[in-house]
């Protein structure tokens, strides 16, 4: 605690669990509690940062000092994290995304009827990692002029967020977060698994969960270990997802450095 190292930035976290409506009543939902990213605000807003805290269907209650946007569905999340991201110098994806939505959301509520129920058909979800990083790609060839290397336009300071200076027909909305993080949770195979996904999805920094034990899911604590695009690995112990947290934070600050 009493660190300011992320004075002046503005950082987005996504927390929660999306919900993926069926009808009126009913949805499609998974177990996120919200407590690892709630616990991300916390402690960003501690060390200084602006945050923005994307909520899907949290019951905690707001971290005092972030702005809470709340969202139900993936396709809600998108919205508020993009629109967020475009003045953020991370973005932390802590959420727990639903994969796939219903094709149809009936207007009305499904009947029980005495023939066999009608299937569920489902429609991928946008994956709003796999997006950042490759909005942000995008925008670093188009400041770049195509040779890949980023330079960041004269005017646009660490934390500015304004986009002051960025050559607006190449790039519209500046060149994106300047560190991406993303969580997943596996049960098998976690460092080869985490690895590959990083790669995917083109983030900075994955933050790899192994599932079970008791461990994750609507518990207090969390262990992990976060790789880093660079082909590093720091392990994170057991402990409250504060600590974790922190460590986040401090692979974060030293990145915007
Ligand atoms: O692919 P998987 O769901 O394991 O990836 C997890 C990471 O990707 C998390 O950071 C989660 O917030 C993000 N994600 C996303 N959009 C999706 C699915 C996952 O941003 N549709």
């Amino acid at each position: 605690g009493g660190r300011e190292d992320l004075a002046g930035r503005h950082v987005v976290v996504s927390a929660g669990g999306t919900r993926e409506a069926i009808d009126p009543v009913r949805f499609i939902g998974n177990r996120s509690s919200g407590l690892q990213g709630y616990a991300l605000a916390r402690t960003a807003v501690a060390r200084g940062a602006e945050v923005t805290l994307v909520a899907a269907n949290v019951t905690l209650p707001d971290p005092a000092g972030a702005k809470v946007v709340r969202v139900e569905s993936a396709r809600q999340l998108r919205d508020a994290v993009l629109a967020a991201a475009e003045h953020a110098d991370a973005v932390v994806m802590a959420a727990a995304v639903a994969d796939f939505r219903p094709v149809r959301q009936s207007d009305t509520k499904i009947k029980k009827s005495s023939a066999e129920p009608d299937p569920i058909q489902l429609v991928k979800n946008p994956d709003i990692l796999a997006e950042l990083g490759e909005i942000r790609r995008a925008r670093r060839e188009a400041y770049a002029g195509g040779d890949g290397a980023y330079e960041a336009p004269a005017g646009r300071g660490p934390g500015t967020g304004d986009g002051a200076g960025a050559p607006e027909e190449a790039a519209p909305g500046g060149p994106g977060p300047r560190v991406i993080v993303g969580f997943a949770a596996e049960t098998d195979d976690v460092l080869a698994n985490g690895r590959a996904k990083l790669r995917r999805k083109g983030c900075d920094l994955l933050v790899v969960n192994q599932v079970g034990e008791n461990l994750a899911f609507g518990t207090p604590d969390n262990a992990a270990v976060v790789l880093t695009a660079e082909g590093g690995s720091v392990d994170i112990p057991r402990g409250p997802k504060e600590d974790l947290a922190d460590v986040v934070w401090d692979l974060v600050a030293q990145r915007l450095a």
